[in-house]
Protein backbone atom coordinates (compact mmCIF):
# COMPACT_ATOMS: atom_id res chain seq x y z
CA UNK A 1 0.00 0.00 0.00
CA UNK A 2 1.14 3.45 -1.13
CA UNK A 3 1.68 6.11 1.43
CA UNK A 4 2.22 10.06 1.04
CA UNK A 5 5.04 11.62 2.87
CA UNK A 6 5.16 15.53 3.21
CA UNK A 7 7.66 17.77 4.54
CA UNK A 8 5.87 20.87 5.40
CA UNK A 9 6.40 24.49 5.26
CA UNK A 10 7.80 25.03 1.64
CA UNK A 11 5.75 27.87 -0.18
CA UNK A 12 4.69 26.62 -3.57
CA UNK A 13 5.83 28.85 -6.71
CA UNK A 14 5.63 27.87 -10.35
CA UNK A 15 3.31 26.47 -12.49
CA UNK A 16 1.26 23.51 -12.08
CA UNK A 17 -1.15 22.39 -14.90
CA UNK A 18 -5.13 21.68 -14.44
CA UNK A 19 -5.91 17.97 -15.93
CA UNK A 20 -9.03 16.97 -17.41
CA UNK A 21 -12.25 17.07 -15.11
CA UNK A 22 -12.80 13.86 -13.14
CA UNK A 23 -16.49 14.33 -12.53
CA UNK A 24 -16.82 15.50 -16.31
CA UNK A 25 -15.34 12.60 -18.02
CA UNK A 26 -17.10 10.21 -16.03
CA UNK A 27 -20.79 11.10 -17.03
CA UNK A 28 -18.93 11.58 -21.05
CA UNK A 29 -17.66 8.20 -20.72
CA UNK A 30 -20.90 7.04 -19.96
CA UNK A 31 -22.64 9.17 -22.83
CA UNK A 32 -20.29 6.59 -25.07
CA UNK A 33 -23.02 4.31 -24.36
CA UNK A 34 -25.49 6.35 -26.04
CA UNK A 35 -24.50 6.14 -29.74
CA UNK A 36 -23.21 2.57 -31.71
CA UNK A 37 -20.52 5.46 -33.35
CA UNK A 38 -17.34 6.05 -31.39
CA UNK A 39 -16.93 8.65 -28.87
CA UNK A 40 -13.19 10.54 -28.80
CA UNK A 41 -12.70 11.87 -25.62
CA UNK A 42 -9.65 14.10 -25.07
CA UNK A 43 -7.66 15.23 -22.08
CA UNK A 44 -8.78 13.08 -20.20
CA UNK A 45 -7.27 12.29 -16.52
CA UNK A 46 -5.52 9.06 -15.77
CA UNK A 47 -7.55 8.08 -12.61
CA UNK A 48 -8.81 5.03 -11.11
CA UNK A 49 -11.89 6.48 -11.07
CA UNK A 50 -11.76 5.98 -14.60
CA UNK A 51 -10.43 2.65 -15.15
CA UNK A 52 -13.14 1.96 -12.75
CA UNK A 53 -15.74 3.16 -14.97
CA UNK A 54 -14.38 1.67 -17.85
CA UNK A 55 -14.67 -1.61 -16.47
CA UNK A 56 -18.07 -1.26 -16.53
CA UNK A 57 -18.55 -0.19 -19.52
CA UNK A 58 -16.98 -2.93 -20.73
CA UNK A 59 -18.55 -5.87 -19.30
CA UNK A 60 -22.22 -4.06 -20.75
CA UNK A 61 -20.50 -4.13 -24.80
CA UNK A 62 -18.59 -1.27 -24.81
CA UNK A 63 -14.47 -0.92 -26.45
CA UNK A 64 -12.70 1.83 -24.12
CA UNK A 65 -9.61 2.22 -25.73
CA UNK A 66 -6.95 4.71 -24.18
CA UNK A 67 -4.37 6.19 -26.36
CA UNK A 68 -1.87 9.17 -27.04
CA UNK A 69 0.65 10.20 -24.33
CA UNK A 70 0.63 13.84 -23.34
CA UNK A 71 -1.51 16.57 -23.95
CA UNK A 72 -4.76 15.89 -25.72
CA UNK A 73 -3.94 12.18 -24.69
CA UNK A 74 -7.33 10.73 -24.44
CA UNK A 75 -9.61 7.68 -24.55
CA UNK A 76 -12.53 5.96 -27.03
CA UNK A 77 -15.70 4.56 -26.37
CA UNK A 78 -17.31 2.33 -28.91
CA UNK A 79 -20.30 1.06 -27.82
CA UNK A 80 -21.28 -0.94 -31.61
CA UNK A 81 -23.47 -3.21 -29.30
CA UNK A 82 -24.98 -3.22 -25.84
CA UNK A 83 -24.14 -7.21 -25.42
CA UNK A 84 -25.41 -6.60 -21.87
CA UNK A 85 -27.72 -4.61 -20.10
CA UNK A 86 -26.83 -5.55 -16.47
CA UNK A 87 -24.37 -3.90 -14.21
CA UNK A 88 -23.39 -5.77 -11.61
CA UNK A 89 -23.06 -4.78 -7.77
CA UNK A 90 -19.49 -6.59 -8.06
CA UNK A 91 -18.22 -2.97 -10.20
CA UNK A 92 -21.23 -0.70 -9.52
CA UNK A 93 -20.54 -0.57 -5.65
CA UNK A 94 -16.87 0.12 -6.81
CA UNK A 95 -18.16 3.96 -7.60
CA UNK A 96 -21.04 5.43 -7.35
CA UNK A 97 -21.13 7.08 -11.38
CA UNK A 98 -21.28 3.67 -12.51
CA UNK A 99 -24.84 3.58 -11.37
CA UNK A 100 -25.60 6.63 -14.11
CA UNK A 101 -25.33 3.94 -17.03
CA UNK A 102 -29.05 3.11 -15.97
CA UNK A 103 -29.83 6.19 -17.97
CA UNK A 104 -28.07 5.24 -21.53
CA UNK A 105 -29.30 1.71 -20.96
CA UNK A 106 -32.71 2.13 -20.54
CA UNK A 107 -33.00 5.26 -23.70
CA UNK A 108 -30.96 2.79 -25.79
CA UNK A 109 -31.61 -0.85 -25.16
CA UNK A 110 -35.37 0.17 -23.71
CA UNK A 111 -34.10 -2.16 -20.23
CA UNK A 112 -31.34 -1.94 -17.47
CA UNK A 113 -30.26 -4.22 -14.31
CA UNK A 114 -28.34 -2.05 -12.30
CA UNK A 115 -27.59 -2.70 -8.69
CA UNK A 116 -27.94 0.31 -6.24
CA UNK A 117 -24.97 1.85 -5.49
CA UNK A 118 -25.17 1.52 -1.99
CA UNK A 119 -24.26 4.48 0.66
CA UNK A 120 -20.37 5.88 0.92
CA UNK A 121 -17.81 7.65 3.68
CA UNK A 122 -20.21 11.05 2.58
CA UNK A 123 -23.41 10.44 3.41
CA UNK A 124 -26.34 7.83 2.24
CA UNK A 125 -26.75 9.31 -1.09
CA UNK A 126 -30.66 7.97 -2.69
CA UNK A 127 -31.20 7.81 -6.00
CA UNK A 128 -34.88 8.48 -5.58
CA UNK A 129 -34.72 11.64 -8.02
CA UNK A 130 -33.58 9.48 -10.69
CA UNK A 131 -35.61 6.62 -10.48
CA UNK A 132 -38.84 9.54 -10.65
CA UNK A 133 -37.63 11.43 -13.35
CA UNK A 134 -36.90 7.83 -15.63
CA UNK A 135 -40.78 6.64 -14.64
CA UNK A 136 -42.06 10.68 -15.61
CA UNK A 137 -40.78 9.48 -18.97
CA UNK A 138 -42.42 6.01 -19.21
CA UNK A 139 -40.21 3.34 -17.36
CA UNK A 140 -41.56 0.77 -15.37
CA UNK A 141 -39.06 0.67 -12.49
CA UNK A 142 -38.57 -1.92 -9.67
CA UNK A 143 -36.09 -2.07 -7.18
CA UNK A 144 -35.63 -5.59 -6.21
CA UNK A 145 -32.36 -7.58 -4.13
CA UNK A 146 -30.40 -4.45 -4.17
CA UNK A 147 -31.05 -3.82 -8.16
CA UNK A 148 -32.77 -1.42 -10.12
CA UNK A 149 -34.84 -2.87 -12.92
CA UNK A 150 -35.92 -0.76 -15.31
CA UNK A 151 -38.26 -1.41 -18.55
CA UNK A 152 -39.35 1.11 -21.46
CA UNK A 153 -41.34 -1.30 -24.05
CA UNK A 154 -41.59 1.29 -27.12
CA UNK A 155 -39.06 3.21 -25.71
CA UNK A 156 -38.95 6.59 -23.10
CA UNK A 157 -41.11 9.69 -24.12
CA UNK A 158 -40.75 13.04 -23.17
CA UNK A 159 -41.64 14.52 -19.71
CA UNK A 160 -42.09 17.39 -17.46
CA UNK A 161 -39.70 16.63 -14.75
CA UNK A 162 -39.78 19.19 -11.69
CA UNK A 163 -36.53 18.10 -9.16
CA UNK A 164 -37.26 18.92 -5.85
CA UNK A 165 -33.40 19.76 -5.31
CA UNK A 166 -30.51 20.16 -7.58
CA UNK A 167 -29.15 16.90 -8.16
CA UNK A 168 -25.80 16.64 -10.73
CA UNK A 169 -26.13 13.31 -11.41
CA UNK A 170 -29.79 12.97 -12.03
CA UNK A 171 -29.59 15.98 -14.03
CA UNK A 172 -26.74 13.61 -16.16
CA UNK A 173 -28.74 10.93 -16.23
CA UNK A 174 -32.33 11.91 -16.94
CA UNK A 175 -31.06 14.18 -19.82
CA UNK A 176 -28.46 11.40 -21.30
CA UNK A 177 -31.96 9.29 -21.42
CA UNK A 178 -34.23 12.18 -22.90
CA UNK A 179 -31.77 12.59 -25.94
CA UNK A 180 -32.99 9.37 -27.31
CA UNK A 181 -37.11 9.52 -25.53
CA UNK A 182 -39.99 10.25 -28.35
CA UNK A 183 -40.48 14.28 -27.68
CA UNK A 184 -39.22 16.97 -25.29
CA UNK A 185 -38.24 16.50 -21.52
CA UNK A 186 -38.20 19.92 -19.38
CA UNK A 187 -36.18 19.70 -16.84
CA UNK A 188 -36.97 22.13 -13.86
CA UNK A 189 -33.99 23.08 -11.45
CA UNK A 190 -31.66 20.89 -13.24
CA UNK A 191 -27.67 21.18 -12.42
CA UNK A 192 -25.89 23.76 -14.12
CA UNK A 193 -22.56 22.44 -12.50
CA UNK A 194 -19.93 23.49 -15.24
CA UNK A 195 -19.55 19.44 -15.66
CA UNK A 196 -23.29 19.12 -16.87
CA UNK A 197 -22.75 22.11 -19.35
CA UNK A 198 -19.64 20.09 -20.83
CA UNK A 199 -21.70 16.52 -20.98
CA UNK A 200 -24.82 18.64 -22.67
CA UNK A 201 -22.00 20.37 -25.13
CA UNK A 202 -21.21 17.04 -26.09
CA UNK A 203 -24.26 15.44 -26.48
CA UNK A 204 -25.05 18.00 -28.88
CA UNK A 205 -22.25 17.06 -30.54
CA UNK A 206 -23.41 13.45 -30.65
CA UNK A 207 -26.63 14.91 -32.66
CA UNK A 208 -28.56 15.69 -29.44
CA UNK A 209 -31.26 18.84 -29.67
CA UNK A 210 -30.61 20.10 -25.86
CA UNK A 211 -31.61 24.03 -24.77
CA UNK A 212 -30.66 25.52 -21.58
CA UNK A 213 -27.76 24.25 -20.95
CA UNK A 214 -25.83 26.13 -17.75
CA UNK A 215 -29.42 27.30 -16.76
CA UNK A 216 -31.96 25.88 -14.00
CA UNK A 217 -34.55 24.93 -16.78
CA UNK A 218 -33.02 22.54 -19.82
CA UNK A 219 -35.39 21.37 -22.46
CA UNK A 220 -33.81 18.25 -24.73
CA UNK A 221 -35.56 16.97 -27.69
CA UNK A 222 -35.11 13.32 -28.94
CA UNK A 223 -33.82 12.09 -31.71
CA UNK A 224 -34.10 8.53 -33.49
CA UNK A 225 -29.64 7.94 -33.73
CA UNK A 226 -27.05 9.64 -31.75
CA UNK A 227 -23.89 9.87 -33.72
CA UNK A 228 -20.08 9.42 -32.43
CA UNK A 229 -18.04 12.64 -31.64
CA UNK A 230 -14.81 13.90 -30.34
CA UNK A 231 -14.85 15.91 -27.51
CA UNK A 232 -12.05 17.65 -25.06
CA UNK A 233 -12.81 17.36 -21.57
CA UNK A 234 -13.28 20.47 -19.78
CA UNK A 235 -10.66 21.29 -16.83
CA UNK A 236 -11.16 20.02 -13.39
CA UNK A 237 -11.90 22.75 -11.27
CA UNK A 238 -11.96 20.78 -7.86
CA UNK A 239 -8.27 19.84 -8.59
CA UNK A 240 -7.65 23.70 -9.32
CA UNK A 241 -9.46 24.84 -6.21
CA UNK A 242 -7.81 22.43 -4.04
CA UNK A 243 -4.13 23.29 -5.41
CA UNK A 244 -5.53 26.78 -5.40
CA UNK A 245 -5.80 26.39 -1.48
CA UNK A 246 -2.32 24.71 -1.11
CA UNK A 247 -1.13 27.69 -2.93
CA UNK A 248 -2.66 29.82 -0.51
CA UNK A 249 -1.86 27.93 2.33
CA UNK A 250 1.87 27.77 2.08
CA UNK A 251 1.75 31.52 1.31
CA UNK A 252 3.14 30.80 -2.24
CA UNK A 253 2.83 32.25 -5.57
CA UNK A 254 2.06 30.06 -8.01
CA UNK A 255 0.13 29.90 -11.89
CA UNK A 256 -2.75 27.39 -12.37
CA UNK A 257 -2.73 26.47 -16.17
CA UNK A 258 -5.44 25.91 -18.32
CA UNK A 259 -8.56 27.39 -16.04
CA UNK A 260 -10.12 30.41 -15.85
CA UNK A 261 -11.58 32.17 -12.45
CA UNK A 262 -15.72 31.77 -12.88
CA UNK A 263 -15.29 27.91 -13.19
CA UNK A 264 -14.04 28.35 -9.38
CA UNK A 265 -17.64 29.41 -8.55
CA UNK A 266 -17.56 31.00 -4.87
CA UNK A 267 -14.45 29.78 -3.84
CA UNK A 268 -12.66 32.87 -5.57
CA UNK A 269 -14.77 35.53 -3.70
CA UNK A 270 -14.06 33.55 -0.29
CA UNK A 271 -10.09 32.88 -1.22
CA UNK A 272 -10.00 37.09 -1.74
CA UNK A 273 -11.90 37.28 1.54
CA UNK A 274 -9.28 35.48 3.14
CA UNK A 275 -6.43 37.20 1.95
CA UNK A 276 -5.30 36.04 -1.14
CA UNK A 277 -5.02 37.43 -4.53
CA UNK A 278 -6.05 35.94 -7.83
CA UNK A 279 -5.25 37.28 -10.65
CA UNK A 280 -6.54 35.59 -14.57
CA UNK A 281 -2.99 35.84 -17.08
CA UNK A 282 -4.71 34.38 -20.14
CA UNK A 283 -5.50 30.90 -19.78
CA UNK A 284 -3.46 31.03 -16.06
CA UNK A 285 -4.59 31.83 -13.31
CA UNK A 286 -1.81 33.27 -10.74
CA UNK A 287 -2.62 32.53 -7.00
CA UNK A 288 -0.88 34.45 -4.28
CA UNK A 289 -1.53 33.43 -0.96
CA UNK A 290 -1.86 36.10 1.95
CA UNK A 291 0.41 38.05 3.46
CA UNK A 292 1.16 36.80 7.13
CA UNK A 293 -1.89 34.43 8.22
CA UNK A 294 -5.15 34.17 6.26
CA UNK A 295 -7.93 35.40 7.66
CA UNK A 296 -11.01 33.82 8.52
CA UNK A 297 -13.70 33.50 5.94
CA UNK A 298 -16.75 31.75 6.52
CA UNK A 299 -18.49 29.40 3.75
CA UNK A 300 -21.88 27.56 3.36
CA UNK A 301 -21.56 24.64 0.30
CA UNK A 302 -24.10 24.86 -2.23
CA UNK A 303 -24.75 24.28 -5.58
CA UNK A 304 -22.77 25.99 -8.71
CA UNK A 305 -22.34 28.84 -8.85
CA UNK A 306 -22.22 28.53 -4.71
CA UNK A 307 -19.04 27.21 -2.92
CA UNK A 308 -18.57 23.36 -3.72
CA UNK A 309 -19.19 21.00 -1.53
CA UNK A 310 -15.98 19.17 -3.11
CA UNK A 311 -13.81 22.61 -2.16
CA UNK A 312 -15.66 22.70 1.57
CA UNK A 313 -12.51 20.66 2.78
CA UNK A 314 -9.83 21.66 1.50
CA UNK A 315 -11.08 25.13 2.34
CA UNK A 316 -10.90 23.97 6.26
CA UNK A 317 -7.44 23.35 5.75
CA UNK A 318 -6.56 26.64 4.46
CA UNK A 319 -8.86 28.19 7.21
CA UNK A 320 -6.78 25.97 10.12
CA UNK A 321 -4.14 28.36 10.03
CA UNK A 322 -6.08 31.47 9.58
CA UNK A 323 -6.41 34.38 12.15
CA UNK A 324 -9.56 34.40 13.83
CA UNK A 325 -12.34 31.30 13.85
CA UNK A 326 -14.61 30.69 10.65
CA UNK A 327 -17.55 28.53 10.45
CA UNK A 328 -17.88 26.30 7.42
CA UNK A 329 -21.54 25.32 6.69
CA UNK A 330 -22.03 21.64 4.76
CA UNK A 331 -25.52 21.45 3.40
CA UNK A 332 -25.08 19.11 0.52
CA UNK A 333 -23.74 15.98 1.72
CA UNK A 334 -24.72 15.01 5.77
CA UNK A 335 -21.79 13.37 6.84
CA UNK A 336 -18.70 15.34 5.28
CA UNK A 337 -16.58 16.34 7.77
CA UNK A 338 -14.75 12.96 8.14
CA UNK A 339 -11.54 15.14 7.80
CA UNK A 340 -12.37 17.01 11.19
CA UNK A 341 -10.56 14.42 13.21
CA UNK A 342 -7.59 14.06 10.93
CA UNK A 343 -6.54 17.91 10.77
CA UNK A 344 -7.18 17.71 14.86
CA UNK A 345 -4.56 15.11 14.89
CA UNK A 346 -2.35 18.10 13.02
CA UNK A 347 -2.79 20.05 15.58
CA UNK A 348 -5.99 21.30 14.33
CA UNK A 349 -8.69 23.22 16.46
CA UNK A 350 -12.18 22.69 14.99
CA UNK A 351 -15.48 21.85 16.68
CA UNK A 352 -18.41 20.22 14.93
CA UNK A 353 -21.81 21.92 15.92
CA UNK A 354 -24.47 19.97 13.75
CA UNK A 355 -23.92 20.98 9.81
CA UNK A 356 -21.05 23.50 10.91
CA UNK A 357 -17.63 23.21 11.81
CA UNK A 358 -16.20 25.72 13.58
CA UNK A 359 -12.18 26.31 12.78
CA UNK A 360 -10.29 28.42 15.55
CA UNK A 361 -7.01 28.86 13.17
CA UNK A 362 -4.03 27.87 14.86
CA UNK A 363 -0.41 29.79 14.63
CA UNK A 364 1.29 26.44 13.17
CA UNK A 365 -0.04 23.06 12.59
CA UNK A 366 2.41 19.82 13.61
CA UNK A 367 3.26 17.03 10.98
CA UNK A 368 1.73 13.32 12.03
CA UNK A 369 0.52 10.36 11.07
CA UNK A 370 -3.06 10.57 9.22
CA UNK A 371 -5.57 8.28 7.51
CA UNK A 372 -7.31 9.53 4.25
CA UNK A 373 -10.99 9.07 4.40
CA UNK A 374 -12.21 10.09 1.08
CA UNK A 375 -11.16 11.50 -2.21
CA UNK A 376 -11.77 14.90 -1.15
CA UNK A 377 -10.74 15.01 2.55
CA UNK A 378 -7.30 13.16 1.89
CA UNK A 379 -6.52 16.66 -0.45
CA UNK A 380 -6.88 18.40 2.58
CA UNK A 381 -4.42 16.28 4.62
CA UNK A 382 -2.00 17.47 1.69
CA UNK A 383 -2.68 20.82 1.78
CA UNK A 384 -2.65 20.83 5.85
CA UNK A 385 0.48 18.56 5.54
CA UNK A 386 2.36 21.60 3.23
CA UNK A 387 1.36 24.11 6.22
CA UNK A 388 2.31 21.56 9.12
CA UNK A 389 6.13 21.85 10.53
CA UNK A 390 7.56 18.64 10.27
CA UNK A 391 6.73 15.11 8.43
CA UNK A 392 2.96 14.45 7.76
CA UNK A 393 3.02 10.74 6.43
CA UNK A 394 -0.89 10.03 4.71
CA UNK A 395 -2.25 6.22 4.36
CA UNK A 396 -5.07 5.33 2.56
CA UNK A 397 -4.07 7.43 -0.13
CA UNK A 398 -5.90 5.23 -2.67
CA UNK A 399 -8.26 7.65 -1.69
CA UNK A 400 -6.47 10.17 -3.67
CA UNK A 401 -5.68 8.36 -6.46
CA UNK A 402 -8.96 8.19 -7.74
CA UNK A 403 -9.54 11.82 -8.28
CA UNK A 404 -5.99 13.28 -8.12
CA UNK A 405 -3.89 12.41 -11.08
CA UNK A 406 -0.10 12.48 -10.04
CA UNK A 407 -0.86 14.71 -7.23
CA UNK A 408 2.29 14.36 -5.86
CA UNK A 409 4.66 14.89 -8.84
CA UNK A 410 2.58 18.10 -9.75
CA UNK A 411 3.27 19.51 -6.02
CA UNK A 412 6.99 18.44 -5.97
CA UNK A 413 7.65 20.22 -9.64
CA UNK A 414 5.60 23.09 -7.45
CA UNK A 415 8.67 22.88 -4.73
CA UNK A 416 7.06 21.07 -2.22
CA UNK A 417 8.72 18.17 -0.53
CA UNK A 418 6.42 15.45 -0.85
CA UNK A 419 7.10 12.05 -2.70
CA UNK A 420 5.14 8.53 -2.36
CA UNK A 421 6.35 5.91 -0.07
CA UNK A 422 4.98 1.85 -0.96
CA UNK A 423 4.92 0.31 2.49
C1 LIG B 1 -21.74 14.68 -7.88
O1 LIG B 1 -22.28 13.64 -7.08
C2 LIG B 1 -20.24 14.57 -7.80
N1 LIG B 1 -19.82 13.26 -8.32
C3 LIG B 1 -19.78 14.75 -6.36
O2 LIG B 1 -18.38 14.71 -6.33
C4 LIG B 1 -20.24 16.12 -5.87
O3 LIG B 1 -19.88 16.25 -4.51
C5 LIG B 1 -21.75 16.23 -6.02
O4 LIG B 1 -22.14 15.97 -7.40
C6 LIG B 1 -22.30 17.60 -5.64
O5 LIG B 1 -21.66 18.59 -6.39
C7 LIG B 1 -19.56 13.12 -9.60
O6 LIG B 1 -19.75 14.01 -10.41
C8 LIG B 1 -19.04 11.80 -10.05
P1 LIG B 1 -25.85 15.05 -6.22
P2 LIG B 1 -23.82 13.29 -7.16
O7 LIG B 1 -26.83 14.12 -6.81
O8 LIG B 1 -24.30 13.54 -8.51
C9 LIG B 1 -29.04 14.04 -2.79
C10 LIG B 1 -16.26 13.92 -5.59
O9 LIG B 1 -15.63 13.93 -4.51
N2 LIG B 1 -29.78 13.16 -3.73
O10 LIG B 1 -25.75 16.42 -6.80
O11 LIG B 1 -23.99 11.95 -6.58
C11 LIG B 1 -27.66 13.55 -2.43
O12 LIG B 1 -27.70 12.54 -1.45
C12 LIG B 1 -17.74 13.61 -5.61
O13 LIG B 1 -15.73 14.11 -6.68
C13 LIG B 1 -30.95 12.57 -3.33
O14 LIG B 1 -31.42 12.76 -2.19
O15 LIG B 1 -24.41 14.38 -6.15
C14 LIG B 1 -27.00 14.83 -1.97
O16 LIG B 1 -27.38 15.09 -0.66
C15 LIG B 1 -18.30 13.28 -4.26
N3 LIG B 1 -31.64 11.77 -4.21
C16 LIG B 1 -27.61 15.88 -2.91
O17 LIG B 1 -28.79 15.26 -3.43
C17 LIG B 1 -31.17 11.56 -5.48
O18 LIG B 1 -31.83 10.81 -6.23
C18 LIG B 1 -26.76 16.31 -4.09
O19 LIG B 1 -26.17 15.16 -4.67
C19 LIG B 1 -29.98 12.17 -5.89
C20 LIG B 1 -29.28 12.97 -4.99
Amino acid sequence: MDEIVIEGGVALTGEIAISGSKNAVLPLMVAGLLSDEKLILRGTPRLADTQTLARVLRELGAEVEEFGQGPGEGLSVHTSDLSCTRAPYELVSKMRASFWVLGPLLARAQEAQVSLPGGCAIGTRPVDLYLKGLEAMGAQIEVENGYVNATAKGGLKGARIDLPFVSVGATHVLMMAATLAKGTTLITNAATEPEVVDVGKCLMAMGAKIEGLGTRNLSITGVDKLSGADHTVSRDRIEAGAFALAIAATHGDAHLTGIQEDVLGALAPAMRLAGCQLTQEGDAMRIVGPKGRAIATPVTTEPYPGFATDLQAPFMGLMCGADGVSRIRETIFENRFMHVQELVRLGADITLEGDTAIVTGVEQLQGAPVMATDLRASATLVIAGLMAKGQTRISRVYHLDRGYERIEEKLSGAGANIWRETV
